[in-house]
């Protein structure tokens, strides 16, 4: 079985992708680490989204990333990029830096690959991201799509931070947020969008254990049709 949940930043997928994946036994692939860890590769060989097209699509090609503990930590090589793929430049940096279509097929591919290992190593795999039940598995056996309010999603991202010593402003997060969220939604190439045959599930006044359970009844109730 694969599931896709989609949906814009701050909706709580990864949270919540993670815990439906060790309810089921699933494997769990974060299909934003890739495009951050792409993203801080090319700010480290000091590329530009605008200016640094070609090599950023050559970099997406050559970039050796995998996953260890069950999609919870990504690596570049040998080094552990976990920490600093979330710092919270990297949000904007990834949303540009994906926006290049070309840079898509060699991370899409990859997504691919390990969904299908996901489904014959442990019967499943749960992919979270912007474009996995349109582009990356359309056919997916259950597809959800995440929402919540701007400033709900402000709120839990400044949550996420809570631990980094950074001083963020909650009404610029927002403004960011929506930036991102308009730039996701309207780039040409695989926009974040909802597939037709989505379960669309606002968030707002939810807990995240409920989401977590709403998704795994659904994926029980596909597993029994
Ligand atoms: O955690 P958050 O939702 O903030 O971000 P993420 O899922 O780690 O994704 C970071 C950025 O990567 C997004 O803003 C998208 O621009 C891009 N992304 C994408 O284009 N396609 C995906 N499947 C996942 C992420």
């Amino acid at each position: 079985m694969i599931i896709a949940i989609d949906g814009p930043a701050g909706a709580g997928k990864s949270t919540v992708a993670r815990q439906v994946a060790a309810q089921l036994g699933f494997s769990y692939i974060d299909s934003g680490a890739m495009y951050r860890a792409l993203a801080l590769a090319a700010g480290e060989n000091g590329l530009n989204a605008s200016s640094d097209c070609e090599k950023i699509i050559s970099l997406a090609f050559d970039l050796p990333i995998h996953f260890e503990d069950n999609g919870t930590r990504i690596f570049i090589g040998e080094r552990d990029v976990s920490t600093p793929i979330r710092a919270p430049h990297m949000g904007e940096a990834t949303s540009q830096i994906a926006a290049i279509g070309k840079v898509r097929p060699a991370i899409v591919a990859q997504q691919q690959r390990l969904g299908r290992e996901g489904e014959s190593n442990c019967g499943g795999a749960v992919l979270e991201g912007r474009d996995i039940q349109t582009v990356v598995f359309p056919d997916a056996d259950l597809k959800v799509f995440l929402t919540a309010t701007p400033s709900t999603r402000a709120a839990r991202r400044i949550g996420d931070w809570a631990n980094q010593q950074q001083k963020i402003d909650l009404a610029q997060l927002e403004r960011e947020i929506a930036e991102r969220d308009e730039r996701d939604s309207t780039r040409e190439d695989s926009p974040l969008l909802a597939a037709k045959d989505a379960v669309i599930l606002p968030t707002d006044d939810l807990t995240i254990d409920e989401v977590i359970a709403k998704i795994v009844e659904l994926a029980r109730e596909k597993a029994n049709q």
